[in-house]
C-alpha cells in the first residue's frame, strides 16, 4: 500500500460479477476494502460475487445510479463491466457503443454528480489497434480497427476530459490478454462460449470440446502463430488494488497504464504449456488467420512498474493454465 492512503468510504465494482471484476472484488476484500457491486447479471454471476460484498442487480446507466451511490457511500468506482467480444463488436457495433461508450458516459455522470473523486476504468490493449511497434507503448498511436476498442478509447477521452473539467482522477488500465483463475479457486472464466485461447484450450483438455483451431501460421512472428502477452488475472485485480491507491494519495493526477508481463507466447507455446500441464496431446488444427488479428501484441510495462509498488506474482504460463485448468474443472463439476 502507499503510505498514508486511505479510501474514506467504499469501492462501487461494476461488472463485479464478470470474470475480472470478480476477481478484482476479492483482491480487494483481501486488502481490507469495503465495497458494493454493481452488475446488471446479463453475462456475469450472482455466485461469482464473494458474499461479503453487497451486490446490486442494476445497469450502470440506471437512473438509480447517483442513489446507489450516495447510499453507500461510495469514494472510488471500479468500472469493469461491458461487452468484450471483438467479432460481436464489428457486426453489432452499436450494442458496444451503448454498453461502453454510453453506459461509461451515463456512470461518469453519476460520480461527478456525487462528487466520487477516483474512477478506475477497464480499457484494452484493443485500443492500439495494429500496434506501431511491439512492445506497444501507453504513448505509441491508439488506432483501433474494431469497434471494441474505439468503444474502450472513446471512454478513456471522456474521462480524460472530465478530469481535467470536475475534482476527479481517473486510472485507465490498458489489459493484455487476461487468464487463468484464483490460485483458491475462489472465481474464474466462467463465461458460455469463450473465444479465448486459454480457456478454449482448458476446455478441449476436460473434453468439453474435441480441439483447438490454430488461426493463422503465417504470421511474422517465431514460429508463424500470434504471439500475445498474457497475464493472469489475480495480478490483474491486484494492479487495481494499487492504482487505487495512487490515485487516493495523489489525488490530481491520472494515469493510463498497460497491464502485462511484457513477453509475449505464441499459440503453439500457449498450447505446448497445456500438453505440458495436463499431460495430454490436446488436437491442434492448423486454420487460416482469423479477421483482425495482429501478429504480436505485447505490453512496454515500464510504465505502471514504475509508478506502482504492484508486482507481477504469476507470472509463468504454466501457473496460468494450471489455475485456468482448476477451474475448468470445477465448472464442471458446478454443471
Ligand atoms: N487463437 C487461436 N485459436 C482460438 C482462439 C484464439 O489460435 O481458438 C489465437 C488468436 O488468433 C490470437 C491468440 O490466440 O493469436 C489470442 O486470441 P484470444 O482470442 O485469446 O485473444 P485476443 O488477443 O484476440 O484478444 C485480446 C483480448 C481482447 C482484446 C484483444 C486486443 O481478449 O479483449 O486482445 O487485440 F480486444
Amino acid at each position: 500500500m502507499i503510505e498514508g492512503a486511505r479510501l474514506d468510504g467504499k469501492v462501487m465494482v461494476t461488472g463485479g460479477a464478470g470474470y475480472i471484476g470478480s476477481h478484482a472484488v476479492l483482491a480487494l476484500l483481501d486488502a481490507g476494502y469495503q465495497m458494493v457491486v454493481v452488475d446488471s447479471l446479463v453475462t456475469g454471476f450472482a455466485w461469482a460475487v464473494d458474499p461479503r460484498a453487497t451486490l446490486v442487480e442494476m445497469a450502470v446507466e440506471d437512473p438509480q445510479m447517483a442513489g446507489v451511490i450516495a447510499e453507500h457511500g461510495v469514494r472510488a468506482i471500479m468500472h469493469f463491466a461491458g461487452s468484450v467480444v471483438v467479432p460481436e463488436s464489428v457486426s453489432d457495433p452499436l450494442k458496444y457503443y451503448r454498453n461502453n461508450t454510453a453506459a461509461t458516459r451515463s456512470l461518469i455522470e453519476s460520480a461527478v454528480a456525487t462528487g466520487v473523486p477516483h474512477f478506475i476504468f477497464s480499457s484494452t490493449a484493443a485500443t492500439y489497434g495494429t500496434p506501431a511497434r511491439v512492445p506497444v507503448a501507453e504513448g505509441d498511436p491508439t488506432v483501433p480497427i474494431n469497434p471494441y476498442g474505439w468503444s474502450k478509447l472513446m471512454s478513456e477521452a471522456m474521462l480524460r476530459d472530465v478530469a481535467a473539467a470536475h475534482p476527479l482522477n481517473y486510472g485507465a488500465l490498458r489489459y493484455f490478454n487476461v487468464a487463468g483463475a484464483d490460485p483458491q479457486g475462489r472465481s474464474g472464466q466462467s463465461t458460455v462460449g469463450a473465444t479465448h485461447l486459454i480457456k478454449i484450450a482448458v476446455e478441449a483438455a476436460i473434453g468439453k470440446r474435441g480441439g483447438v483451431g490454430v488461426f493463422g501460421t503465417d504470421f511474422d512472428t517465431p514460429d508463424g502463430t500470434g504471439v500475445r502477452d498474457y497475464i493472469h488475472v489475480s495480478d490483474l485485480a491486484a494492479a487495481h488494488v494499487a492504482m487505487l491507491e495512487k490515485l487516493v494519495a495523489e489525488p490530481t493526477a491520472s494515469h493510463t497504464y498497460n497491464v502485462g508481463y511484457g513477453r509475449g507466447f505464441s499459440v503453439n507455446q500457449v498450447l505446448d504449456a497445456v500438453d505440458r500441464v495436463t499431460n495430454l496431446t490436446i488436437e491442434r488444427r492448423y486454420e487460416g488467420r482469423r479477421a483482425g488479428d495482429p501478429a504480436a501484441l505485447v505490453a512496454d510495462n515500464r510504465a505502471i512498474l514504475a509508478a506502482l509498488p504492484w508486482r507481477p506474482g504469476r507470472d509463468d504460463l504454466d501457473t496460468i493454465v494450471a489455475d485456468a485448468l482448476a477451474w475448468e474443472r470445477r465448472l464442471a463439476e458446478r454443471a
